[in-house]
Formats: C-alpha cells, structure tokens, sequence
C-alpha cells in the first residue's frame, strides 16, 4: 500500500458505533486492482456505450454485405455489443464477437465499452492488443533480461482469463511462430468455452490468409462477426471538428 487511506490508516478497518467494520477504500482497491489487471490503456478505459455515436458513420453509403447503411451496420454492431454484456451476465460462457473494419471505425472503442461495462459489474478480463503480447512472450526469450513473468504465464492468463479481448488481430506479418502462439490461445478459450471478443482490420474473407485454417475456423465457431464501416477515418472526423 504505497498511498494510505486517511479513514482506516492502511488497517482497512473503520470503528463505527463501537464496532469494527470494512473501509470503503479495501472495496475501492479491489476495483482499481481488477481495472489495472484488466490491462485496458487509461485513455480508453474512459470509453463507454453512451459515448459511442453513431453519426460519424454514414446514412447514405451502403454496406454491400449487409445491404444498409454504413449507419445501419453500426447501429447493429453496437447492439451487438450491448446484447452480449447482457448475455454474459447471464452466461459466463456466451458465444464472443469479432468486430471488423478499416482504420479508425470504432472497432477497439466498441470492445472497451463491453469491457469497461463489465470491469464496473465485477467481472475480471484482460485486455491484450495481439502485437504487444506477442512481443512481450518474444521478451521472456531474451536471457540477457532478468525476466519477472515467464512465457507459460503469459501464455495461460490470455488462455484462462474469463474474458479476453484480442484487440488488432490485424494484418500483421505473422510467422508460423506468432500463428502457433494465438492458436494456442484460441484453442484452449474454444475447448473451455470462454469468451472472446477480437478486433481486427482484415476482411473475413482473408482471415485464414493471415492467420491459417485452424486457427480462422475456431473464430468462426467461437465469435459473432459484425462490421463496422466509415467511409473516413474516425480519427481524423474527430481532428477536422
Ligand atoms: N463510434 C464512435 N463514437 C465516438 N468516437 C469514436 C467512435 N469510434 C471511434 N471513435 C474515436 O476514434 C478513435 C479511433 O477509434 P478506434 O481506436 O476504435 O478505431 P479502430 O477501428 O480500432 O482502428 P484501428 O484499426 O486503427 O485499430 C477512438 O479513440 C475514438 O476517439
Ligand atoms: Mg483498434
Ligand atoms: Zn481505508
């Protein structure tokens, strides 16, 4: 406890009417605890459903899939993504989604809403973005460091975490290394029917291109796919207004 509480003095125990009872600071470090495991960047730990607009996404260009609007798409999506904080409150074990989508269209906003939802219900889960966990298993390979986690550890929280994100499952370079690596993840959260909710920018159509067979099928079996679609960048909507 670096900071200490001024109601309990770090005891975590407050005298009231006589009688010892809990801080409210030993509920609130559970909450901060769970939030700084969840590993959900600070900046979009802010993200939530009520912020996610729809008008940055058009009313008039047509999602050739899905045959509406780019608005309608994400219309969709979004309630996509509100049914399943519903449902997982319900169900631990409730199918997971897959958001696809070009730069900037909202995608990693969307999964921070389901996370932030339930990061404040109670729910532990992990928030990893695929190109980092990736480089921090390479780390744990490096022995001139003096390594604290080991890669088996990095390995089994992304596998038995109740709830992962896999943000930018994207087009990346992978190598049958980093292609063996989210196998084992996916696999292990299929076998055990956890959920997972993934970003990424690849077409559907492309996924086992990128990422194999085996590894695009369980996806499949595992996650709801939903689009979201803007004709510009919503990062540079944000930066002309
Ligand atoms: N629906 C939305 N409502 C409000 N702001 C949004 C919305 N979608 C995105 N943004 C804003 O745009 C920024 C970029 O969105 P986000 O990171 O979700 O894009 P992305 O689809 O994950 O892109 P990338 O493929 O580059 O990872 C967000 O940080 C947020 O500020
Ligand atoms: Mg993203
Ligand atoms: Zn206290």
């Amino acid at each position: 406890m670096s900071e200490q509480c001024n109601l309990c003095a770090g005891r975590g125990l407050i005298i009231r009417d006589n009688e010892a009872e809990q801080c409210p600071c030993v509920k609130q470090r559970l909450v901060d605890n769970r939030f700084k495991a969840s590993q959900i960047p600070p900046k979009m730990s802010k993200h939530t459903f009520e912020g996610f607009q729809l008008t940055y996404y058009s009313d008039h260009k047509i999602d050739p899939v899905k045959k509406t609007s780019y608005r309608g798409s994400a219309s969709t999506t979004l309630q996509a993504a509100k049914n399943f904080v519903r449902s997982y409150l319900d169900d631990p074990h409730t199918p997971g989604l897959l958001f696809t989508g070009p730069v900037g269209s909202g995608k990693t906003f969307l999964a921070c809403c389901i996370a932030n939802t339930l990061l404040a219900k109670n729910k532990n889960l992990l928030f990893a973005v695929v190109p980092d966990l990736l480089d921090q298993i390479k780390a744990t390979y490096d022995t001139n460091r003096l390594n604290t986690v080991t890669e088996t550890q990095l390995l089994d929280t992304a596998r038995e975490v109740p709830l992962l994100i896999l943000d930018d499952l994207g087009a990346h370079n992978y190598t049958d290394w980093t292609r063996n690596k989210i196998y084992s993840i996916i696999n292990h959260r299929l076998n055990y029917l956890l959920p997972t909710i993934i970003t990424s920018n690849i077409n559907l159509e492309d996924l086992d291109e990128y990422l194999g067979e085996r590894t695009t099928s369980r996806i499949f079996q595992m996650c709801r796919p939903y689009r979201l679609l803007v004709d510009v960048d919503i990062r540079m909507q944000e930066a002309r207004r």
